[in-house]
């Protein structure tokens, strides 16, 4: 259903790789809640995903950038404000990747090259995105910029390995810079932590399946789909949500404060 939230409003989503990514999901709501939009992924994923599917979809154009480059992300931003003809309204970082992770090397092991890799493209690009909006103060007043996140910022997943420790800064990248984009330019930056999510970066994680049955026990709610979670960050972009800001905001179903439940339980009573 469309409530028009976004009527007029511009926006940049980064992240949508294939119809699976929770970020294809913002770049379809966004479109139909009335948001004129600009897609961009790192060059290597446009030739893997469907993006362009998207971008004939949503009525957008596709700028690719590298969100660890500042010459990408400086390119991106300028040639979005052309396209879009003013400001932007609103921001998505939907971006995670751990080299570690890809290459089977154990957290107790990690290779140090993949964890400053993985931490640059999965963290410090959300602060470099930031700087390029800020200082080409490219964001309109009373816009919005999200970044997703996950649970293992604040516990223990084992097998999240380091991109436990890259939302960890990214969280905390979104508060510190949020108070200068707030002060200056009336900006809300919050980050969203997100259910386990079947995507191609989700199903990279050791054990996603067993992961995400134990959650879905643990929440009273069930996990949280990637369309409910692009409903969410609409939420985020919309007028109705002005002063929140330098948040870290759970969308879960409930899970993040949870002890245990019932369905949990019987698996530990079972004769
Ligand atoms: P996805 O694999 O569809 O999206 C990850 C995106 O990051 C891809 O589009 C990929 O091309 C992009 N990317 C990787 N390196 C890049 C670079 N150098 N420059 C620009 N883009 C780059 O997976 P998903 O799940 O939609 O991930 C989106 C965000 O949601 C990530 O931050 C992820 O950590 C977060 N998240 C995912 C959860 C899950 O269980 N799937 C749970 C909580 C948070």
């Amino acid at each position: 259903m469309s409530y028009n939230l976004l009527k007029g409003k511009k926006g940049i989503i980064f992240g949508a790789l294939d119809e699976n990514s929770i970020a294809w999901k913002v770049a379809e709501r966004a479109h139909e809640e009335g948001a004129q939009i600009v897609l961009t992924n790192a060059p290597i994923a446009m030739r893997m995903g469907g993006i362009k599917d998207l971008a004939a979809k949503t009525g957008s154009e596709i700028i690719p950038a590298d969100a660890t480059s500042m010459e990408d992300l400086e390119n991106l931003v300028e040639k979005s404000m052309e396209i879009l003809g003013g400001k932007i309204d609103f921001v998505l970082h939907s971006i995670g990747m751990s080299v570690n992770v890809r290459k089977g090397r154990h957290y107790t092991d990690s290779k140090y090259d993949f964890t400053t890799k993985g931490w640059d493209v999965s963290a410090v690009s959300f602060h470099k995105t930031m700087n390029v909006l800020y200082n080409k103060q490219a964001m309109n007043e009373w816009g919005s910029i999200v970044a997703l996140t996950y649970m293992a910022a604040q516990r223990v997943f084992p097998d999240y390995n380091d991109m436990a420790d890259n939302k960890a800064y990214l969280e905390s990248v979104a508060r510190s810079f949020g108070y200068f984009f707030g002060r200056d330019h009336k900006v809300r930056v919050n980050t969203i932590s997100q259910s386990p999510t079947p995507t191609t970066a989700g199903q990279g994680v050791k054990g996603f399946d067993g992961f995400i049955a134990y959650a879905e026990k643990m929440s009273p709610l069930g996990n949280a789909t990637a369309l409910e979670c692009a409903d969410y960050t609409i939420s985020l972009f919309s007028d109705l949500t002005k002063k929140v800001t330098l948040q870290n905001l759970f969308h879960d179903g409930g899970f993040s404060n949870m002890g245990v439940s019932d369905a949990v339980m019987e698996k530990f009573t079972e004769e």
